[in-house]
C-alpha cells in the first residue's frame, strides 16, 4: 500500500479526487497526512475524512530554506512514498527536492511544456489558444520542468472565462493524478527511472511563485 502525504494551498478538489479514490478497498494508495503553507480551504477534506494535516506557515519562517526544512520535518513524520503537490502554491527548496528524491509529483493545469508558471490557465487564453491541458509531473528543482508522468489536451471554447476553463482541465487532473498514483502502486511507473533518464532540451522556465 502506497503512503501518500498531499499538500495543498486550495480548494483540494485533486486532494478530493485521491481521497474519494481511496475509499475502495482495491485501492492500492492511501493518503496518510495532508499538509498545507496557509490555512486552506481544502484541509476540510482532511477532517471530513478523517486525515492527520499540518500546516506549515511560509510566512513564519525567515526564508524558504528554513520553511523547507520544517516542511521536510512535517513530511519525515509520515514516512510518505509519495508527495503530492496538488494546487501547492509554492516552490519547494532545491535541498527540500533532494531530500525527498524522485518522490514528488505534480499537477499542472496545461500540457507542459505550455504554459509553465503560476497562471497557466490565464496564459493559455491571453495566448489566444484553442486548447490547453492538464500534466502531472515528477517535481525538479525549477518551476514545472520536471519530466511528464501523464498530460492530456483540454479543448478551450469560444467565450470560455478562465474558470470554465480551469474547472475542465481539473477534470482532467483528478483522473490523470489517480491514473498516475496507480500505475506507480502497481509498477508499470518508475519514478527512480523516470528521473535518471536523458532529458530532452526544456524551454527556460516562466518565473513565479507556483510549482502547481
Ligand atoms: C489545480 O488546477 C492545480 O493544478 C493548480 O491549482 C489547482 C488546484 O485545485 N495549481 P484544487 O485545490 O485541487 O481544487
Amino acid at each position: 500500500m502506497l503512503r501518500l502525504v498531499v499538500l495543498i494551498s486550495g480548494g483540494g478538489s485533486n486532494l478530493r479526487a485521491l481521497l474519494e479514490a481511496s475509499r475502495d478497498a482495491e485501492f492500492p494508495a492511501r493518503v496518510v497526512a495532508i499538509g498545507a503553507d496557509r490555512d486552506a480551504d481544502g484541509l476540510a477534506h482532511a477532517e471530513e475524512f478523517g486525515i492527520p494535516s499540518f500546516v506549515v506557515p511560509f510566512g513564519a519562517f525567515p526564508d524558504r530554506a528554513a520553511w523547507g526544512e520544517e516542511l521536510l520535518a512535517q513530511l519525515d513524520q509520515w514516512d510518505a512514498d509519495l508527495v503530492i503537490l496538488s494546487g501547492f502554491m509554492r516552490l519547494l527548496p532545491p535541498a527540500t527536492v533532494r531530500a525527498l528524491g524522485p518522490t514528488v509529483l505534480n499537477t499542472h493545469p496545461a500540457y507542459l511544456p505550455e504554459f509553465p508558471g503560476a497562471h497557466a490557465v490565464r496564459d493559455a487564453l491571453r495566448a489566444g489558444a484553442e486548447q490547453t491541458g492538464a500534466s502531472v509531473i515528477l517535481v525538479d528543482d525549477g518551476v514545472d520542468t520536471g519530466p511528464v508522468l501523464a498530460q492530456e489536451r483540454v479543448p478551450i471554447h469560444p467565450g470560455d472565462s478562465e474558470g470554465a476553463v480551469h474547472d475542465r482541465i481539473k477534470l482532467v487532473e483528478r483522473r490523470l493524478l489517480v491514473d498516475v498514483v496507480l500505475a506507480i502502486a502497481n509498477g508499470e511507473l518508475d519514478l527512480a527511472a523516470v528521473a535518471r533518464a536523458p532529458r530532452p532540451e526544456t524551454p527556460a522556465p516562466t518565473p513565479g511563485e507556483d510549482p502547481a
